[in-house]
């Protein structure tokens, strides 16, 4: 099938090269010129592992990129993959999904075939059939029934994403005309993966529901782990005999410094926005980022605790991504530790093996180092905040201190003498 696909972000330009892979023609549409220079190129704007493969093999034969959307004429599906920031208030931001609908309306204005626009950012529920419908047609200016809509929420995890993509656990589309939902589901022929059908607004909180019900799993398993820290208990051998309950998963109960990414906390905080603006009160999802942004307090807390003031004290921080294998640090938990060490007068002295550049655009007056030995010689504590698997090789390395204050945010660590934040 001829597809489009607006905005070449993690989640469009991954759909883009994976739906090429499955043997599609793809039309990339983003606005941003570097970006889109540098995909062209061959080069992800971003680290995810096997994406830069499917583009060398994809690119000038059935996958293109383009900044104007007039390419998107002739195609039959185009899905939309701008981001869905929040806003100060933490409703979703929906001005990039408004300009893409009104564009797409427009590019495809002189078109005589049908067209399937999908949704595919993450939207509140609503959003496809009141906002993303009317910006689409009043820009197209015909209602000849021509254009038909569909939802299809993405489920990826940064750093798996082209893995993901291919083995889905499921494939959510929602739609309210047979042949939006017949489109999509063939896009995806090939995946063996259930399709779950929906109504377009179900589809649009299926993904809400799942996102909140995981930042759920995480808050529940660090509040557990709080708990258990005070009365010397291992959290996590007790979540590994309570994931192995099949009703519950040992998936997401990972207590630590608490969950970050551009997903949970945005779609957590929207969730609450949309609940409370209709008259209901979300005492759970409150609960759910409240014990988040304490866990990542609770990591200088301890810290002071073990070597007091940290005003000139160097802090070795090691990990700044808000998870491994990807170079993404938005709302990473690294982010409000560092700030609060600033805050206090440490010296930090920063490494991640991939978002040191990401990070210094947020703190560009802190240290960044090439290795962790390194951000480590002469520290007089360190905290890790990202779960990288070379982290467990660390032994020797943390001899270079100045003191041994070790304190992790996440389980990854072999080496001696190390304390849990909340294990
Ligand atoms: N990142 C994830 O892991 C993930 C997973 C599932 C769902 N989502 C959802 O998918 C959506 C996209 O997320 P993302 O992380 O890919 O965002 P992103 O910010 O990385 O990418 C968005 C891209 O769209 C481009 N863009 C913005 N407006 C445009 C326009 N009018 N026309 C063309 N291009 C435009 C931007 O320049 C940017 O490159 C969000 O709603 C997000 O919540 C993200």
């Amino acid at each position: 099938m001829r597809i489009s696909i607006i905005g070449a972000g993690y989640v469009g330009l991954v759909t883009a090269a994976c739906f090429s892979e499955l043997g599609h023609e793809v039309h990339l549409v983003e606005i941003d010129r570097e970006k889109a220079g540098a995909i062209d190129r061959g080069i992800a704007p971003f680290h995810e592992p096997g994406l830069e493969a499917l583009l060398k093999k994809h690119l000038l034969r059935n996958l293109e990129i383009t900044c104007e959307y007039q390419e998107i004429a002739g195609s039959e599906c185009t899905f939309i993959c701008v981001g869905t920031p929040s806003s100060p208030d933490g409703s979703a931001d929906l001005c990039f999904i408004r300009s893409a609908a009104h564009s797409i309306g427009d590019a495809l204005k002189g078109e005589g075939d049908p067209h399937t626009v999908v949704v595919k950012s993450t939207v509140p529920p609503g959003t496809t059939r009141t906002v993303v419908a009317p910006a689409v047609m009043e820009a197209f200016g015909r209602q000849d029934g021509l254009i038909t809509f569909a939802m299809n929420p993405e489920f990826l995890r940064e750093g798996r994403a082209v893995e993901d993509f291919f083995h889905p656990d499921r494939i959510v589309i929602g739609y309210s005309e047979d042949i939006a939902c017949r489109k999509v589901a063939a896009l995806y022929d090939g995946i063996d993966a259930p399709i779950v059908t929906s109504g377009l607004e179900a589809a649009e909180m299926i993904k809400y529901a799942s996102n909140a019900f995981l930042a759920a799993k995480i808050s529940f398993s660090n509040e557990i782990g709080n708990i258990c820290k005070r009365l010397g208990i291992d959290v996590y051998e007790v979540m590994r005999g309570v994931g192995l309950d099949t009703r519950i998963s040992p998936q997401f109960l990972n207590a630590g410094a608490g969950f970050g990414g551009s997903c949970f906390p945005k779609d957590v905080s929207a969730l609450i926005h949309l609940a409370e603006s209709i008259g209901e009160e979300p005492r759970i999802l409150k609960s759910v980022m409240e014990v988040n942004e304490h866990q990542a307090f609770r990591m200088i807390t301890m810290l002071e605790s073990r070597i007091g003031d940290l005003c000139g004290k160097q802090v070795a921080v090691l990990g700044l991504a808000f998870k491994d294998n990807t170079d993404d640090v938005r709302d990473s938990r690294a982010i409000p530790v560092i700030s609060a060490l600033v805050d206090r007068g440490a010296v930090v002295r920063a490494f991640d093996p991939l978002a040191n550049t990401a990070m210094a655009r947020i703190f560009p007056g802190i240290n960044y180092y090439g290795s962790a030995e390194e951000a480590l010689t002469g520290a007089d504590a360190c905290l890790v905040m990202t779960e990288w698997p070379e982290f467990a090789q660390l032994e020797d390395e943390f001899d270079r201190m100045k003191s041994r204050v070790i304190i992790e945010g996440r389980r990854i660590l072999t080496c001696k003498e190390k304390e849990g934040i909340c294990w």
